[in-house]
């Protein structure tokens, strides 16, 4: 018998939801009601409602045995939590339930997910298993798991490392792309491809890196958007470049096509979706109105935990979603239609801490918040045409196992529109309507007084 099951979870989530410290927590940003969480799963909608289940560690504010947990909601603002949906309970997701995808066949709601499995010796193993429901609420776990195995990777593939299906359907047959690390060293996608979503067979690598794109891609994600096709995904240690990449891990969008009789995917341009210091495993889905909405953690790996270290119970959020839009050769980032109007409105000289603004950056932006021992910037250089965030005077630093400096995070860009969100500890910047964005988190010690050093 396990020792997870989800009575478990709801247990200690109601037992200690009330021990959980606040004040960092995020009121605009979805975050667990108590514990870890890391990327956004199985985003999806179903009957109407938006659904979002994420990795969660529901018993510690550090990573361990992965949940998924989820939660739903009708404007993508207001989330409603719902019980934990995956433990890793089975033979094969003993050691977590892994990152995965959602899809809705027949009115039933279909996951797909990895089973992350460390042998005695200490070897790993990770797996593709299917779970459904029917009422999108509690889940089964379907008997023919496994369904994908290492087995059925080419040799050239690293077994060991393949993981993040992410379910999409064309022409009539299901597909699921994957992550997996190549032997020589370069990351790749393999595309898995099914008729029934429980029989699934190996169709091709479809993409594989280069050399300067990174070891091992995380979090694949295909889709399509105004005839084009796009693979987002999560490389680690992608080669920096002037302002780009900057981050041990990043999250980039390719756009280019498939030969769908050779199944393999040609990548056209490759750009990095946000140049802040907290973005990752970016997950899209569609809604009824044919939006692509994505969703990434609000995070990255190996940076100090400072909500863990502080011991407030609760770690990791979700970005704002925001909708692709393919304008003029460029994808924007935009919020969802009516978020923004819920949202209060920032004053300067208070206490601002949860809340949006808007203005015209075009000639050059100082932003300040917090006192004058312990604050955050933020703003645009107009003669360099670079937005920024400088996390150097913040009283609790915030490292990473970069070997290069990070404080400051900044975009090449000409701004004039912008528009930012403060929420706690949480600072999202979209410049001219989305062309270019920047999510960072950060820490005060003392309350947050906004300033504008510009005018
Ligand atoms: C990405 C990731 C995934 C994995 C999950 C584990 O952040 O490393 O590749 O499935 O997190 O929690």
């Amino acid at each position: 018998m396990s020792q997870f099951s989800i009575e478990r979870a709801e247990k200690y989530i109601l037992e200690n939801i009330s021990k959980v410290n606040q004040i960092y927590k995020p009121e605009l940003h979805f975050s667990a009601q108590t514990g870890w969480i890391n990327d956004p799963n199985g985003c999806v909608f179903f009957r109407g409602e938006y659904h979002l289940f994420y990795q969660f560690n529901p018993y510690d504010s550090v990573w361990g045995p992965m949940h998924w947990g989820h939660a739903k909601s009708k404007d993508l603002l207001h989330w409603e939590h719902l019980p934990v949906a995956l433990v890793p309970d089975q033979d094969y997701d003993k050691d977590g339930c892994f990152s995965g995808s959602a899809i809705v066949k027949d009115d039933i709601l279909w996951l797909m997910y990895t089973g992350h499995i460390v042998d005695e010796d200490g070897s790993v193993r990770q797996i593709q298993n299917m779970a459904y429901s029917e009422d999108g609420i509690s889940f089964h776990k379907i008997k023919e798991n496994p369904v994908a195995t290492g087995e059925v990777l080419p040799e050239e593939i690293v077994k060991s490392d393949f993981r993040d299906p992410k379910l999409f359907e064309k022409d009539e047959r299901y597909y699921s792309v994957v992550a997996a690390k190549h032997q020589d060293g370069v990351g790749c996608i393999i595309l898995l491809g099914s008729d029934d979503l429980v029989s699934w067979q190996f169709e091709s690598i479809f993409l594989k890196g280069e050399s300067h794109q990174g070891f091992m891609w995380e979090c694949p994600d295909y889709f399509e958007m105004d005839g084009k096709s796009y693979l987002m995904m999560s490389p680690m240690r992608y080669q920096r470049v002037g302002n780009d990449f900057v981050n041990l891990n990043s999250s980039v969008l390719v756009s280019g096509f498939v030969d769908w009789d050779k199944k393999q995917f040609y990548q056209e341009t490759v750009k990095e979706i946000d140049h802040g210091h907290n973005y990752y495993a970016p997950q899209s889905f569609e809604d009824n109105k044919g939006n692509r909405i994505v969703i990434a953690w609000m995070q990255n790996w190996g940076r100090t935990a400072v909500t863990h270290n502080l011991q407030h119970g609760w770690a990791g959020a979700m970005t704002t979603p925001r909708i692709l839009k393919y304008k003029g050769e460029k994808i924007l980032q935009t919020l969802p239609d009516g978020i923004l109007e819920q949202l209060p409105i920032l004053f300067m000289s208070e206490n601002s801490q949860v809340g949006y603004l808007q203005s015209d950056w075009t000639d050059g932006k100082v932003y300040r918040l917090g006192t004058s021992e312990d604050y955050l910037e933020f703003g645009y250089d107009a003669v360099a045409k670079e937005v920024y965030v400088d996390r150097s005077h913040l009283k609790i630093q915030i490292k990473g196992e970069e070997e290069w400096p990070i404080n400051r995070r900044a975009v090449s860009v000409e701004a004039h529109e912008v528009l930012f969100i403060l929420d706690k500890s949480l600072l999202e910047i979209f410049i001219n309507n989305g062309e270019e964005s920047l999510s960072s988190s950060y820490y005060l010690t003392d309350g947050g007084i906004l300033q504008e050093l510009t005018n």
